[in-house]
């Protein structure tokens, strides 16, 4: 294909006409409803809002049907419309210019209107009311959440229309398809991961098969496992934010419940970034503290079998750990995700990876820190390409086989 490689495919691959929707998700309750109501649809009569989670085809759908039907789409994103000044400018040139001449061929289309915010939202809600309530045109209106009290009074004179999220197999279906575009032969248990792991928002399982294939002649399980490491890292980032976030113990405590993560390996996220959070020395040390009883009687537990221990280990790496706090919890960039997961993954690569550092620390005149974050990183694209200059740099650091190993495998 000659089409730049930066086209994102949500818009190279993007379904031009209702049928091709229909193609992928089937015969849908939600576009049946809504093309009839802008059939149908006369002044005086309700808006339509629609409404449903992110990347399910809400702002997609209503492209594709006022092109369909020949109407001329005046579209506004509400969430770039933040005043009611704004957005009355906007709306009322649009409807006077409509009634100025009559014209039937106008849809206007309030996208996002959920990101209504600040000052002047409630106004600007009036205003789009006001506007529904006068229009010679149709309104159609999209958010993702539609429930919010501040909408109330524009779900009163709208139709509402749910979208739900996509099944996995609409998501697999589209994917084969712009596979077969792009030229890629797709292992379909690596299309089925992509699609779940999107849980219903073809945006983002397009990205992700973007993101993982393109360029590809050939697109494997393996070439998407990453894709399932990052969701847990996010899975990560939320727990640590809870957890640093829990005013009481039972809270910090249940946090470990409500993820996925094993305790070991939430360990390993706790210990890399309580420096990130507690800034104070104090804090660190009272939660070091705790987190240091926790992995000592990990070790008693795991020697000895001695399951009881559990629940104490849990209690100094939750509880311990927030309630070590001095300081209102502030939101903190978490770290270096990829490496805890391969350590946890592969014993004893700690300890490799540690030596490293050890070595270029020593070398480099930095801390270990510095050169686990600065360093590490440049040595392992250095050590994963062929040639370069790795085994002189392998001889001047004094690396042995296990090290250089680690290195090219573990980024
Ligand atoms: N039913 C669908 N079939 C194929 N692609 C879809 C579908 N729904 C969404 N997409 C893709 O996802 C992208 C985002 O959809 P969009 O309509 O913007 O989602 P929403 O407005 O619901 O957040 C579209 O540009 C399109 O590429
Ligand atoms: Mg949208």
């Amino acid at each position: 294909m000659s089409t730049p490689s930066y086209v994102p495919w949500t818009e190279k691959h993007k379904p031009r006409s209702i049928a091709e929707i229909k193609e992928i998700v089937g015969e849908a309750e939600y576009i049946d409803s809504f093309v009839s109501w802008l059939r149908n649809w006369k002044p005086g009569d309700k808006a339509a809002l629609l409404y449903g989670p992110p990347g399910v085809g809400k702002t997609l759908l209503v492209e594709v049907v006022a092109k369909e039907f020949g109407y001329e789409l005046f579209q506004l994103n509400a969430s770039d419309t933040r005043t009611e000044a704004a957005l009355r400018r906007l709306v009322g040139q649009s409807s006077k210019t409509v009634s100025l001449y009559g014209s039937k061929g106008k849809l206007i289309f309030l996208d996002e209107i959920d990101g209504l915010y600040g000052v002047g939202e409630a106004d600007a809600v009036k205003a789009i009311v006001e506007l529904i309530k006068e229009s010679r045109v149709p309104i159609v209106m999209a958010a993702n959440d539609p429930w919010d009290p501040k909408l109330r009074p524009l779900r009163e004179v709208s139709v509402m229309i749910e979208f739900k999220r996509l099944r996995s197999s609409s998501i697999i279906k589209h994917l084969k398809k712009i596979c077969a575009k792009e030229g890629i032969m797709a292992d379909e248990r690596a299309l089925k991961i992509v699609a779940e792991l999107a849980e219903g928002d073809m945006r983002s399982a397009v990205n992700d098969l973007q993101a993982a294939a393109q360029g590809k002649k050939r697109l494997t399980v393996n070439d998407v496992s990453w894709l399932r490491a990052r969701n847990r890292q996010y899975q990560a980032f939320d727990v640590l934010r809870m957890l640093f976030a829990a005013k009481r113990c039972d809270d910090a405590r249940n946090v470990v419940n409500s993820s996925l993560l094993d305790y070991e390996t939430l360990m390993l996220w706790i210990d890399e970034n309580l420096p990130r959070q507690y800034t104070d020395p104090e804090e660190l040390a009272k939660a070091y503290y705790y987190l240091a009883r926790a992995d000592v009687f990990l070790g008693r537990m795991n020697r000895g079998q001695k399951w009881e221990l559990l629940k104490y280990i849990i209690d100094f790496m939750t509880a311990g750990v927030a309630m070590s706090k001095i300081h209102p919890y502030r939101f903190t960039k978490y770290g270096f995700p990829q490496k805890i997961l391969l350590l946890a993954k592969a014993k004893g690569t700690r300890a490799i990876r540690e030596s490293i550092c050890e070595k270029v620390a020593s070398k480099c005149h930095l801390s270990k820190r510095k050169a686990s974050t600065e360093i590490m990183p440049f040595l392992h694209v250095m050590f994963e390409a062929p040639g370069l200059a790795k085994h002189d740099v392998s001889r001047w650091l004094g690396l042995d086989e296990s090290m250089e190993e680690f290195l090219k495998k573990h980024r």
